[in-house]
């Protein structure tokens, strides 16, 4: 019995390096590469601020050094003599030194910040946090959850509020992080340099299930964005099948109808995200699984496999109506044209 754990434990700590190596190897964002304006201006605060606590470390560690190495010299009687500087020398570098430094680091921090709280026109979102996604919705109507498309190289003005407690919206490339907090309204702008995928993540410990409560920024040309956007306003595209009818009816007569909406239909639950284009995203969850059609059939019939303390309840069908569902659920994508 031991002897197995002793061997589990060590497989554990074996483990533990590649875990880190992992961890490495996955990019994940970084304040550091900043791909737009807010978020160059944030790095452009933490550079001198990492330079400066680099020299003040490396002059600590010397003195501290210095120390040591003319403490062990020095002889018996000189232990006690008064240094005629001592007093002068912890004044001048504890208090005159060290103040210099952190005002001075206020002073360069507010002024860098003033360009990032200035108002200025730009696209208009809403984004609302829920333990534990993320909803969003545009001035024309559009409502979509966990994916924030944007228009790229343009100003994009978010609205944040809360539903329930604390959370805070990061897109680590794109912009400082900002807090959503319940009874209040919060603002933060962006702007990315190039199209592509940002990826975001809540950064304020909001519970149980705060690690997979992810995002995506996804910048669009200016003219495939306006094109999402008016899509994405439209209401829900008719069942195509008989079998994507047959999951529409499980739909309306289930449980499902009490939190979401699916524009165009009698559904209008508004607690959990509106499913009016589900077939659009990438993910379920807001990122923990990608939305394919056996994770989707799996987190309709239980989805705390997935997100433990989900707020979502399990749903008992059968088989069939399972599939129906899951069928009608894929085929929500854009209408055509
Ligand atoms: Cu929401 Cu952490």
């Amino acid at each position: 019995m031991n002897g197995e754990r002793a061997r589990r434990s060590r497989r554990l700590l074996l483990s533990l390096p590649l875990i880190a190596l992992a961890a490495c190897a996955t990019k994940s964002p970084s304040i550091l590469s900043p791909k737009g304006p807010a978020a160059r201006t944030a790095s452009s605060i933490w550079w001198p601020m990492v330079w400066v606590a680099t020299a003040v470390t490396i002059f600590v560690v010397a003195m501290g050094a210095y120390g040591v190495v003319r403490g062990r010299r020095i002889r018996e009687e000189d232990i006690s003599r008064e240094v005629s500087w001592g007093d002068r020398f912890i004044l001048i570098a504890g208090l005159g030194v060290t103040g210099a430094i952190l005002i001075g680091f206020f002073v360069f921090s507010v002024a860098r910040s003033v360009s990032l709280a200035r108002a200025e026109p730009g696209t208009q979102i809403t984004v609302i946090g829920h333990d534990w996604w993320w909803e969003v919705r545009y001035a024309n109507g559009a409502v979509t959850a966990n994916e924030i498309h944007i228009p790229a190289g343009e100003r994009v003005n978010i609205t944040l509020q809360s539903a329930d407690v604390i959370h805070s919206l990061w897109v680590p490339e794109l912009a400082p992080k900002i807090d959503l907090i319940p009874g209040r309204t919060t603002h933060v702008w962006f702007k990315a340099d190039h199209p592509g995928e940002y990826r975001g993540q809540c950064a304020e410990y909001c519970g149980l299930q705060h690690a997979h409560m992810a995002f995506f920024v996804i910048a669009d040309t200016p003219d495939a964005f306006a094109q999402w956007m008016s899509d994405m306003a439209r209401p829900a595209t008719a069942p195509a099948t008989a079998l994507a009818q047959q999951g529409q009816a499980v739909f309306l007569s289930n449980t499902c109808i009490g939190c979401h909406a699916i524009r165009g239909t009698a559904a209008n639950g508004q607690l959990g995200p509106d499913l009016t284009h589900i077939a659009t995203r990438q993910t379920i969850g807001a990122g923990t699984v990608p939305l394919t059609a056996n994770d989707l059939a799996t987190w309709i019939t239980d989805p705390e496999l997935f997100k433990p303390g989900v707020t979502m309840p399990p749903t008992t069908l059968t088989k069939d109506q399972l599939n129906a569902l899951v069928t009608y659920l894929l085929g929500l994508g854009f209408p055509s044209p």
